[in-house]
């Protein structure tokens, strides 16, 4: 087993640049295993300058298609219901690296050490749910890989390379909380399919990713409160300035606020109007 880098920005740098699903969640694991082992001993490892890639390393399967030419499948079926958790494992494989880069990118802004402690903490959770989700495709006799995936998840985090603030904001605070909307319901949808193994995983997604939002608004308020500025207007005018269409209802308003994430938040950036009567998004 080789040595890991002596920084945890070169942590993250190395798990970016790991193309193999399987060997960039298990390089996750041990660098986070390293980062506790460090705080608990009152050595923590030195945070260090961080070089991330553009975008980082993949595997050569899956085949990355815009979405558009992903093939459709009837959610019903077996094969849409492979479809499904392979779609899963390939958000949960992006979600590694969103944590590992937004720890390596921004290393200039300095930040509170619970700010890695928290980040560390979602990318290894991050990294158990890509492999659970992989187990329960070998299960089924499939493998990431077997179909094509999304080819523009990527894009929000380059779109926030430059912007900290930006970069919670949508990806927390929009995009896995977007999570926290439709895993209940795919959670019923393999219960009906008598599929318990892919409901145990999706069920452990769903419990650990309320976390990853909290982390996501608690930051970003942090951040807001140090350059005094209002953190729902700011949240507003990121959304609009790097998230690219509305968000969608219906929003698991409940989970929401359990992270930290109050109605005035989502529903002005909505395509309709909220029960409170939230203005509706005037976006173009
Ligand atoms: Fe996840
Ligand atoms: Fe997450």
């Amino acid at each position: 087993m080789t040595d890991l880098p002596a920084t945890l920005a070169a942590c993250a740098d190395a798990v970016l640049t790991t193309a193999d699903g399987r060997a960039k969640t298990a390089l996750s694991k041990r660098c986070a295993e390293a980062w506790f082992a460090g705080r608990e001993a009152g050595t923590p490892m030195p945070i260090g300058t961080g070089n991330p890639p553009d975008n980082p390393a993949r595997p050569e399967k899956p085949e990355l298609l815009n979405p558009r030419d992903m093939p459709r499948r009837r959610p019903g079926s077996a094969a849409g219901r492979l479809a499904l958790l392979h779609a899963v494992a390939h958000i949960e494989l992006n979600a590694v690296d969103l944590h590992w880069d937004i720890i390596a990118r921004f290393t200039a802004t300095t930040m509170p050490m619970g700010f890695y402690d928290d980040w560390v903490k979602a990318a290894a959770e991050e990294s158990k749910h890509f492999n659970l989700v992989c187990d329960v495709l070998e299960g089924l006799g499939s493998h990431y890989g077997a179909l094509p995936a999304h080819a523009f998840m990527w894009r929000a985090a380059a779109d926030t390379r430059d912007d900290l603030l930006g970069r919670l904001a949508v990806v927390p605070m929009v995009l896995e909380a977007r999570g926290l909307d439709v895993t209940p319901s795919m959670i019923a949808l393999f219960q009906k399919a008598d599929l318990p193994g892919a409901v145990s995983a999706l069920e452990t997604i769903y419990a650990e990713e309320v976390s990853h939002v909290a982390y996501g608004s608690k930051w970003f308020h942090f951040l807001c409160g140090r350059a005094d500025i209002d953190p729902k207007e700011a949240f507003h005018d990121l959304v609009r300035r790097y998230f690219h269409g509305a968000l969608k209802p219906p929003f698991n308003e409940e989970k929401r606020a359990e992270a930290g994430i109050p109605p005035d938040f989502y529903w002005p950036l909505a395509d309709e109007v909220s029960p409170a009567g939230h203005s509706r998004n005037t976006r173009p």
